[in-house]
Order: C-alpha cells, then structure tokens, then sequence
C-alpha cells in the first residue's frame, strides 16, 4: 500500500469562528494527497453553545464539569484506516486544551503503526501538551510533535510546515 496519508479535524459544525481548524485540515489534505474525516458531533455545537463568555453555555458547562465532556460523535470510524500510515489530528484550542470532541475520535481508533501528527488553531494560545494529552488517551501509535497555527491559518503556511515534514 503507498504511503497515504489522513486528517482528521474535530468540531464540523462549528461555525462560531471561521472554521481556522478546517482551513488547516484542508490544506494538509491537498499537500499530502491524503483523506479528509469531519469529526462530527452526534449534538452540533451551536455558536451560543460555544459561547466561551457566558458561564452557562454548553462549552463552558462542559468546561467546568469533566464529566460532560464525552461528546458523541456521528461517526468514529475511517474507511480503510488500516490503509494509513500517518494521521494528521487537528482541533481547535479550548481553554488550552485540544476540543474535547476530539478525544473520543482518538479514544475510539488503534494507532498501532501509525504516526501521528497533532496540530492546533488558536487565537493565541500554542499547542501545550494538548498533543501529549491525546497520545496518552490514545494509548497506542507514535505521536509527533504537534503544530499550532493562528487562526488566521493561511493554505500556504501549512503547506510549507508539511513540506518541511517531509510526509
Ligand atoms: C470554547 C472556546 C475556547 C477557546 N479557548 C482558547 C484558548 O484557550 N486559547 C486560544 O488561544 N484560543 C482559544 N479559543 C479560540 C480558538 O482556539 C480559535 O478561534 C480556533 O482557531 C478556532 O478554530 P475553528 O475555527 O476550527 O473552530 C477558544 C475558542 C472557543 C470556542
């Protein structure tokens, strides 16, 4: 099997921002040739859910109670996963983490023999251990450093940071 190459991005529906995350997903798909899954919560977020600003929105109910953030998505699963060698994740940053819709992609999928490239959109804040927190939910695969992007992401800046990837 060549080598191919998938991206995932967390939080389709999402259109409070300008979908930054989306943009990067897209842009690593067309420098990799590679495949593109939305990850989709089952519950779309709204943007008055993802209002950051209100205490009693569902992101910021979510925040505060660890328990409500295992968030349903519509599908966990990627045709022919086994096909590919490299998994790029991305996902905006919420309070300095990775969005947790994410976490149930990862908690759900073996990455056994893959290699696993995390990258971030956020207004400011660089990617953290958001990417090493993942790993360890992941549990398994070969997690790379990660890369955060502005959310002013341009189709250009990630297409060089892949290039320098040599993927
Ligand atoms: C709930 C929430 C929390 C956020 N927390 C942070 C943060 O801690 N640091 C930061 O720099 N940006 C934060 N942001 C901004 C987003 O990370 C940024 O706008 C990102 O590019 C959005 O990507 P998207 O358009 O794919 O949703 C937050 C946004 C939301 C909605």
């Amino acid at each position: 099997m060549a080598r191919s190459s998938f991206s995932s991005r967390c939080c389709s529906g999402v259109r409070a921002t300008a979908g930054s995350t989306k943009t990067a997903a897209e842009a690593i798909a067309a420098a990799t040739g590679g495949d593109l899954l939305e990850l989709e919560p089952s519950e779309p977020y709204t943007s008055a859910d993802l209002d950051y600003n209100s205490t009693d929105s569902r992101v910021s109910r979510e925040h505060d109670d660890e328990t409500l953030r295992d968030v349903a998505l519509k599908t966990t699963t990627a045709d022919n996963w086994a096909d590919y060698d490299t998994v790029y994740i991305g996902y905006p940053i919420w309070w300095g983490i990775a969005a947790w819709p994410v976490d149930t992609f990862v908690k759900a999928n073996d990455f056994t023999g893959k290699t696993v490239i995390p990258f971030c959109t956020s207004a400011s804040s660089d990617i953290g251990e958001s990417g090493t927190q993942l790993a360890a939910l992941a549990g398994t695969g070969d997690w790379q450093e990660g890369q955060r992007f502005p959310s002013a992401v341009t189709q250009q800046e990630v297409t060089d940071w892949v290039k320098s990837l040599g993927k």
